[in-house]
């Protein structure tokens, strides 16, 4: 037979070779290992058993996606039921925690250990979820971005304070109630000059402590202070809640504490913005998010006592 005739044989191995070549090296037929055979089918078997009960085929558009399989098996399913379960366990604490927070404030959450314990988790979740992107994770905040560990607080730390901030947003136009109030651009409306901002930037910061008081600033500075800026911080630079008008003495600074840093917020005018969470939470995470945020800082005690300060201060310097 012409094939038995082409037949070659390796004189080294006494194997067949496959006739192919590549410069003087030849391919040998040996058959392939008997146990890389057998693990080939059983792959091909477990193949079919699995495209039998598991999704496995990719349908057509408006088929779901794909065939279910035996075992009815899907993962979109099981995820749904656990946030099912999740919320069928969660339900009644958080219903809980909405009424104590109603009739009894901070406190009737503070006396019920369950209610404390799970309010924090709760708001320290989804405080992760939609405040650590500003906030920072731990809510130490950053330069515009409040620290929200301390005791210092531009609209009130109050439980209810907070709750409402939470509420509404701050300066979020879409919100009719939003929390509102506006610093002029002093510098870049042409009110006051270079010098004059200087000056007042000086007084500012003899206030706070930070400097001695400086010959403009004590009269010029002084004056322009209590002209054009004592109707929102105060005569004495104590600020306004109501108004969202910051302490210039506690040396917490929201938008940086070096002098250059202070002229230039008031050249601008700063205008922070936070959106209000009663669009886009419920009402109970909103509650456990304004514990949270009130446990975080011990909330608001004595606003002007020298201890609280004084923590404030070193929090807020550790945090930036
Ligand atoms: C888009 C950025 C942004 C996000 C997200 C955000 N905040 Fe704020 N938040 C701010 C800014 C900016 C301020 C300061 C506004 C101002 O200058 O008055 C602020 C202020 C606050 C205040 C008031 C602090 C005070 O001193 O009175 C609280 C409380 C607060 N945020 C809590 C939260 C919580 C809780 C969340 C998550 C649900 C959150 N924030 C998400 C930007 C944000
Ligand atoms: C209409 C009320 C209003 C007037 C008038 C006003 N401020 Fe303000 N000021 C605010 C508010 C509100 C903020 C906080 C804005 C924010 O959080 O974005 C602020 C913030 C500041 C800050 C930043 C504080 C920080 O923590 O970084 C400085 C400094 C300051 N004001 C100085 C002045 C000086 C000086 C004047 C007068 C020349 C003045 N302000 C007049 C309302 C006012």
């Amino acid at each position: 037979m012409a094939d038995e005739d082409k037949r070659e044989v390796d004189a080294y191995s006494g194997v067949d070779t496959t006739g192919h070549e590549w410069d003087g090296i030849k391919e040998l037929d040996n058959p392939l290992p008997r146990w890389w055979l057998w693990i080939f089918y059983a792959s091909i078997a477990w193949a079919v058993v699995y495209m039998v009960f598991m999704p496995a085929v990719p349908a057509p558009p408006g088929f779901d996606g794909h065939t279910r399989g035996l075992r009815d098996h899907s993962e979109r399913a099981n995820v749904a039921q656990a946030m099912n379960d999740l919320q069928a366990q969660r339900g009644p604490l958080f219903d809980r925690l909405q009424q104590a927070a109603d009739t009894g404030g901070i406190e009737a959450i503070e006396n019920d250990p369950e209610l404390l314990n799970f309010a924090l988790a709760a708001g320290e979740s989804a405080f992760g979820d939609n405040c650590s992107t500003c906030h920072g994770r731990g809510a130490q905040g950053a330069i515009g971005y409040p620290n929200l560990n301390d005791d210092v607080w531009l609209w009130g730390g109050s439980f209810e304070a907070i709750r409402q901030t939470l509420h509404v947003g701050i300066r979020w136009e879409d919100n009719p109630d939003t929390r509102f109030s506006q610093m002029p651009a002093y510098g870049r409306d042409g009110i006051l000059s270079r010098e004059e901002i200087s000056a007042v930037a000086d007084h500012v910061m003899a206030l706070a402590d930070m400097i001695e008081p400086t010959e403009a600033g004590n009269t010029t500075g002084r004056e322009i202070f209590e002209l054009q800026c004592s109707a929102c911080h105060g005569v004495n630079g104590l600020g306004d809640q109501t108004q969202g008008a910051p302490n210039l003495t506690d040396r917490v600074w929201l938008y940086g504490s070096d002098e250059a840093q202070i002229e230039n917020t008031i050249w601008r005018g700063p205008y922070g913005v936070m959106p209000a969470w009663e669009d886009r939470l419920g009402e109970e995470t909103i509650t456990a998010l304004a514990a949270y945020v009130y446990l975080l800082g011990g909330g608001e005690r004595s606003a002007f006592s020298e201890a609280a300060l004084d923590g404030a201060h070193q929090a807020s310097e550790a945090g930036r």
